[in-house]
């Protein structure tokens, strides 16, 4: 998000593992007119829920087996006691804003209040935090803990920044449990087995013969995986690429992720170069390297349909198949 709010907190990272990026996320909801709870509340380490509580449940998530240090049972039961307690803010917040948007005593009226804090620890050390909120799935505000203050994001949100900043105390709460109790919460949180549980990624290339020009999409498609840290590049010369080196990485819906990398492999160079996908992931200790080899199409792409079909049609009499645009890969580990 655009106000999302950057704090080094070097001092408290002692004994965290820093291998890949942590993420320990709250996020709750406030609606009305979706036929959704009026209130969820949802905990996730690194997009593993941890904790989920709504307002259709009569009883709250039991502590989990796992979680069986003194520190780690103060911690479940802190979560139980607060669920109430952000239940009632975010309340009054959400109706504050709805009353902002003047969109109250419309019985029709569908509204959703969203918000959304996480604290991140990186590889290198760094610690971030940031806390969102959202009003009908546009920004609202956010909080920069450093600061002390709320950013309004629309005119809209002014009144609510300034009913926040009025209550110094809950304010201090706020950038106590951000600078603190949420990476406290992560270090332990991240004992959870299934955000230990590494899945190594299956690596697959697939390409498209571009009709005019010759040229090849090749994409190294990677799937499978956990956690959700991944880097996907392409070593080789003269390559084009289509994603804008944006990578994104999507959930499989079974906790692993997946993503893919495409490139432009110009025509002159298919089947003489060699192009191999890079996937670095902390499941191997290296990498995994596929190496692309286009064979070039036997003289032009019409041609070599043509070509195709007569050696096919050829091959078939003697029980064989052929074709000549064939293209190989190969994994090395
Ligand atoms: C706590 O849980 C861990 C992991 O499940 C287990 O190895 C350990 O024996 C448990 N300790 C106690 C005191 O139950
Ligand atoms: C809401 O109503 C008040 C009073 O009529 C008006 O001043 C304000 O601009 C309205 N806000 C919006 C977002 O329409
Ligand atoms: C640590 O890594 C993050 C993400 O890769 C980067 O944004 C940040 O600048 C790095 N910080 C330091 C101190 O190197
Ligand atoms: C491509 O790789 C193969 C073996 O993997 C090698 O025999 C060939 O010489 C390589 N071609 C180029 C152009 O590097
Ligand atoms: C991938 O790992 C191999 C060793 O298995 C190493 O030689 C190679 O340099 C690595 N490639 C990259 C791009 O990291």
């Amino acid at each position: 998000m655009v106000h999302a709010v950057v704090l080094v907190l070097v001092l408290l990272l002692k004994h965290v593992r820093t291998d890949i990026r942590y993420d320990n996320c709250a996020y709750w909801t406030f609606s009305k007119g979706f036929g959704l709870p009026e209130f969820t509340e949802r905990l996730a380490l690194n997009d593993v829920t941890v904790y989920y509580h709504d307002s259709s449940l009569k009883s709250k998530m039991p502590r989990p087996d796992w979680i069986n240090t003194t520190a780690g049972k103060d911690m479940w039961r802190i979560i139980h006691d607060w669920t109430e307690n952000n239940r009632y803010g975010g309340t009054l917040q959400f109706h504050t804003a709805t009353q902002q948007f003047n969109l109250t005593g419309l019985l029709t009226d569908q509204n959703i209040y969203q918000a959304s804090g996480c604290c991140s620890v990186y590889p290198n050390g760094t610690y971030t935090a940031f806390l969102t909120y959202a009003f009908n799935g546009k920004d609202f505000a956010s909080f920069d803990i450093n600061t002390k203050t709320f950013v309004p994001a629309v005119p809209q949100a002014v009144f609510y920044k300034n009913l926040r900043e009025r209550d110094s105390l809950r304010v201090d709460m706020a950038v106590k449990y951000y600078k603190k109790t949420c990476l406290e919460r992560l270090k332990i949180l991240q004992q959870d087995p299934r955000v230990l549980l590494r899945k190594v990624p299956e690596v697959q290339i697939l390409e498209q013969q571009k009709k005019k020009s010759g040229s090849v999409t090749v994409t190294c498609h990677v799937t499978g995986f956990y956690p959700r840290e991944v880097q996907v590049f392409w070593l080789g010369s003269d390559l084009q690429s289509v994603d804008e080196g944006v990578t994104e990485i999507l959930p499989n819906g079974d906790g692993t992720y997946q993503t893919r990398k495409s490139v432009i492999v110009p025509e002159e160079d298919v089947g003489k170069q060699n192009y191999s996908c890079v996937v670095l992931h902390i499941s191997v200790p290296n990498n995994i390297t596929t190496v692309w080899v286009g064979e070039r199409a036997c003289g032009g792409v019409w041609i070599a349909i043509l070509g195709c079909i007569l050696l096919s049609a050829a091959a078939v009499g003697y029980g064989v198949w052929w074709c000549c645009c064939k293209t190989r890969s190969k994994h090395l580990n």
